[in-house]
């Protein structure tokens, strides 16, 4: 049997990190947070005083780099980069790393590997149901409007609403139109509005379609969503989105 895997992709600020830590905790899955790999390497890329568009440059580290990832944490070569992969010079750096192909590939050979070791996960990126897991058991595609996301990024990190807007608008721009792999919704994939939702409304509203493609109560703990915080928005309840 195939692993059970959930692809949550969208835009940033749309509310994945927060809908996929809760849904996997709610079906009693294991989650990971590819954005943070990309983020991870710039991370490395800019210690180390190279230029995100360094294409051969960024592609050796891609290759080198050592990840300990848990569900709310990141070590970089040992170092906890936890904080340090969301400040706004990664932000502004990271679309260009996660635009090299080569940076790209190693990480979708690691996204694979990890879903191998841990026998199915839930899984937030960009490219998750188009390119990393074609064949997930089901496809999210979360969005909120612009306003949305800008607000709850300034939530979590601070910052001024429009000036955020403008950083957002751009990155998802770089992260659409990108050759490889580029942000865009599968035919297949459901579309989750999650602007005016709570979390548990979010979280039920999936376990609805997981329920319609069947099978999922024999893989994990299929309780209903009372261990999700019932009533709370999305909003400053992440550390990423
Ligand atoms: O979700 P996030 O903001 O942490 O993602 C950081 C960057 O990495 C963002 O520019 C999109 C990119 N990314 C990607 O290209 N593919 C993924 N699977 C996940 C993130």
């Amino acid at each position: 049997m195939n692993p059970l895997v959930i692809a949550i992709d969208g835009p940033a600020g749309a509310g994945k990190s927060t809908i996929a830590k809760a849904l996997a905790a709610d079906i009693g899955i294991e989650y990971l947070d590819t954005g943070a790999m990309y983020r991870g390497v710039t991370y490395e890329v800019l210690k180390r005083g190279l230029e995100a568009t360094d294409i051969d440059a960024v592609s050796r580290i891609a290759q080198e780099v050592q990840f300990v990832q848990t569900r709310d944490s990141l070590h970089v070569n040992g170092v906890d980069a936890t904080a340090a992969i969301r400040t706004p010079e990664v932000d502004a750096a990271v679309s260009h790393v996660a635009a090299n192909s080569a940076v790209r590939e190693e990480m979708r050979a690691r996204q694979r590997q990890w879903i191998a070791d841990h026998g199915g996960g839930v899984v937030e990126g960009r490219d998750i149901g188009s390119v990393v897991f074609p064949d997930a058991t089901l496809k999210v595609y979360l969005v909120a409007s612009p306003l949305v996301r800008a607000k709850r990024r300034v939530a979590q990190h601070g910052g001024d609403v429009d000036e955020i807007a403008r950083a957002i608008t751009e990155r998802d721009q770089r992260d659409s139109t990108r050759e490889d792999s580029p942000l865009r919704r599968m035919p297949d994939a459901v579309i989750v509005d999650t602007s005016d939702h709570s979390v548990a409304q979010v979280i039920a509203e999936i376990r609805q379609h997981l329920a319609e493609r069947g099978n999922v109560a024999e893989r994990g703990n299929v309780a209903d969503s009372s261990n999700v915080a019932g009533g709370n928005n999305l909003t400053g309840r992440a550390n990423s989105s």
